[in-house]
Order: C-alpha cells, then structure tokens, then sequence
C-alpha cells in the first residue's frame, strides 16, 4: 500500500515539473513515506529524518525533508518535539496536497512546517499517477481503510474508516495498464476479500470481490491476479471457488491467522475460532492443484502463555504455511489493546519468534525441493542482485534464478528447476512447456 501511495506522490510531483532522482545524495527534497505498523518502522523513520535533518544544519543533504503517511497521521505535529526542524507532516488522506504545500513552503520567507493530518470526505481512489513506462507487476488500489477493529492494530487509526473504490474505476484502470504492457496485477486494500462492504451488494451469493476477479480476469493481457491484504472471514465460499474457476488467480492466498490459540483471537478481536482457519486451510489446497498458503503471526500478544502458544505453533505446522511473515507483538498507542499492556517478556517473545522461523525454513525448504525436476512458468522480474543471472517468480511468489538474456525480462518463460533452496528455485531455461 505505501509502495503504491508512494509511486502516486512521485507521479504527481513529476506531473508537476519535480524531476525523482535515483540517488538520494542527488536530492533536494526528501519525503519519506512512514509505516506504524510496528514501534520499529516508526523509531527507523525517524532515525531516518533525524540524520538527514542534522546533515542538513551542518549544510549538507537534502535542502527540504517531510514525512507522510502512516506515522505523519498517527503522531502529527507532536513528530515535532522529536524532529523540530521538519518542513512537512502530511498523513495518508492527503497525499494529493503534497504539491501545493511544496510551493507554499518553498516560497515561504521562514520556516514553516505544514502539518495535515485531515479525514478527506469521500477519499476512495488511490492518487492516479503511477510511473512511467511499461509496469510488468503493478499495484491497483481498491479500497481505503479498515472497520475492523483488531486489538493490536493501529490501521483503523493511520488509515481511517474502509472505503471501497467503484469496479468502474478500477476495470478502467486495469484496462489502461494491459494496454501498456501490464501482465500481473495486484490488488490493495487493508481487507481486500471484503471489498464492497457496505457499499456493493452479494448476488446470488457472489460477492462484489469475487465479482471484481471475474471482470479483471477478463481484460485482455492480466495473466496474473494476486490480492493483498486479507482476512480469513473472507474467505467465503465463492472466494474459495473462484480459485478453481479463475485461472488468472495465482495458486498462493495468504490466510493470516495470528494466533492458533481460540483464547488469544478473542482477545485480539478476530472474530473465527482456529478450527475454521484449518477448514479453510484444507478447502483452499483442495481447490487448486500447487496452491500454497502464507500467514501472518504475532507472538507475544498480552497474556499469551506457553500453551496458547504451543497451539499456534501447532496450527502454523499442521497447515504447513509455505511463506509467513513472523511479529513479535509491538504495542500501539491508542491501540484496543493497549491497556493491555506489553506482559510477555521480550525474551519470551524472541524465543517464540525464533522456534517459528525455525520452523518456517524447514517448511519453505521443503515446498521448494518439491519443486525440483518441474518445469515453472517464471514472470522475469529482472537481473538478479548478483552473478549476472535473471531473477523472476512463479505463480506461487516462489523467487527462481537462472540463466538467460536481459531481453527476457517482463516476458513469461519456462524455466527447469534444478535446485532449491529456503528462499529460491535454480534452475535454466526450459525446452519444454511449463504444465
Ligand atoms: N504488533 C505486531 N504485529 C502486528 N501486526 C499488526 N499490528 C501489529 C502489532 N501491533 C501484524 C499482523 C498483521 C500484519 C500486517 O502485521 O500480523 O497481519
Ligand atoms: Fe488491522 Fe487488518 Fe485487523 Fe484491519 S483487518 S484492523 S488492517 S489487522
């Protein structure tokens, strides 16, 4: 989502005659787009604006720093007190400002931060712009915000209420990206299966998402449909289904579960039981040939005991989640949960953290070395960062390397998987046709 709201800022910005720059030594300005995800992605942010701010008092750097996004509308002006001399705050509703604040505090004869952290009203669509040129891979934003109210979360915060954009306009979108090349989309939202709620109906028990895949699938060029970020609740029936029905749709979903433990997910207001996340473990690898699972999981949630632990573990290996993204609990102020408070020592949460990725890197390697001796059908990203090879993905966002010509990259090709690591494939170009 911030990649997305990034590029949008970058594309307006350069609409408007600001020339991006690929160094940041180069730069004048310097946004910089913040998460609030974690109390880490914060302090890094402001690490961040504190050096370039203090080179700039010593005359070197960057002439102009703000910063946006998540942490600009969760701590506002009071970003001040740590970072006084910051020339801009402007939180994720109003991106789109950025321009005229710019020039206004460019003129401006001393120094003045401009801080807007405003609600816009009827703010669903993403800034319009995107980069220029051909976009292989890209981002379409469908939907705003969150209503759902997890303990641990700051998004309904940084993000304001869900609000979801109009199929019009995204068809349009996507229409206008495979016209200029575009192969795999992915669609944003902070609930993205939910897309719709409270705005489009379910018919006959097709719900506005799964209408969405289906017309998206049906735009010439889209060869490749991924959607992020979900919740299991979901997962409804036609949302299953439409993975066996809808080729375009990769065979990976990601079904954050967070914690195996019944007790733990009522106190972290996620509203399913650990027995349906298993149900629709089972329902979603039954309903496509290859499908892999990714999860999210937060150890350390206040009040959580080794038992309620264990059970996590046993969920996130019984399922055999081939990808996972691994947190320890970071409290949030103005967070549900945080009156909770932060009971689980830091020490009990490393632990727990380590025997889970522990675990992960046995259960990627595995879905890996299953791949060995098969032909995949790769989307080249690119060279890979070393050794003069090629780096792409397969429809399951597994990372394959091998040989071949910089001509290759945005194309689809075969490769024959030779090797297989935790986190890639190895393999060379196919003679025959990936199945
Ligand atoms: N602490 C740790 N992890 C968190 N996440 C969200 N909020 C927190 C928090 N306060 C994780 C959840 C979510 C992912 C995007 O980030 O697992 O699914
Ligand atoms: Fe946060 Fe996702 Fe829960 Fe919304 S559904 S509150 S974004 S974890």
């Amino acid at each position: 989502m911030n990649e997305r709201d990034s590029e949008g800022v970058g594309a307006l910005l350069r609409s408007k005659g600001y020339v991006l720059v690929a160094d940041e030594a180069e730069a004048d300005i310097i946004l910089i787009n913040t998460c609030s995800i974690r109390g880490l992605a914060e302090e890094k942010a402001i690490g961040k604006a504190d050096h370039l701010l203090r080179a700039r008092r010593e005359g070197k750097g960057a002439k102009f720093v703000g910063i946006l996004g998540c942490m600009a509308q969760n701590r506002g002006a009071e970003l001040l007190e740590r970072l006084p001399d910051l020339d801009l705050i402007v939180g994720t509703q109003r991106l789109r400002h950025i321009p005229d604040y710019l020039s206004q505090r460019l003129a401006a004869p001393t120094p003045v931060a401009y801080v807007d952290t405003a609600h816009e009203e009827g703010f669903e669509d993403a800034l319009p712009g995107r980069d220029d040129g051909r976009q292989v891979s890209a981002y379409v934003s469908i939907q705003q915000g969150c209503d759902m109210k997890c303990a641990y979360c700051v998004v309904p915060k940084t993000r304001g209420p869900e609000r979801s954009r109009s199929p019009e306009s995204i068809l349009a979108e996507v229409r206008a990206l495979a016209e200029n090349g575009t192969r795999e989309v992915t669609l944003l939202g902070q609930i993205v299966n939910q897309y719709g709620r409270g705005r489009f109906r379910t018919e006959g028990g097709i719900s506005p998402f799964v209408r969405l895949l289906r017309s998206v699938a049906e735009v010439p060029g889209i060869e490749r449909i991924r959607y992020t970020a979900c919740h299991p609740i979901g997962y409804r029936p036609d949302l299953v289904a439409a993975h066996a029905e809808i080729p375009q749709l990769c065979a990976q979903v990601h079904l954050p579960f967070q914690s195996g433990s019944d007790k733990i997910l009522r106190a972290m207001g996620r509203p399913y039981l650990a027995e349906r996340i298993r149900r629709l473990a089972a329902a979603l690898r039954a309903s496509r040939k290859g499908m892999t699972l990714s999860t999210d999981v937060i150890v350390g949630f206040p009040g959580e005991t080794d038992a309620d632990f264990a059970l996590t573990e046993a969920m996130f290996s019984e399922i055999g989640f081939e990808q996972a993204f691994l947190f320890k609990y970071s409290m949030r102020p103005g967070t549900p949960a945080e009156p909770l408070g932060d009971t689980v020592p830091v020490d009990v949460k490393e632990a727990r953290l380590f025997r889970l990725q522990q675990q992960l890197a046995m259960q990627s390697t595995t879905g890996n070395l299953r791949q060995v001796g098969t032909v995949q059908r790769v989307l080249v990203d690119g060279p890979n960062r070393k050794g003069g090879r090629l780096a792409g993905r397969t429809e399951n966002e597994r990372r394959v390397i091998f040989d071949g010509d910089l001509s290759l990259v945005g194309q689809f090709v075969d490769v024959d998987i030779a090797r297989a690591g935790e986190t890639y494939l190895d393999g060379k170009l196919a003679r025959t046709k990936s199945i």
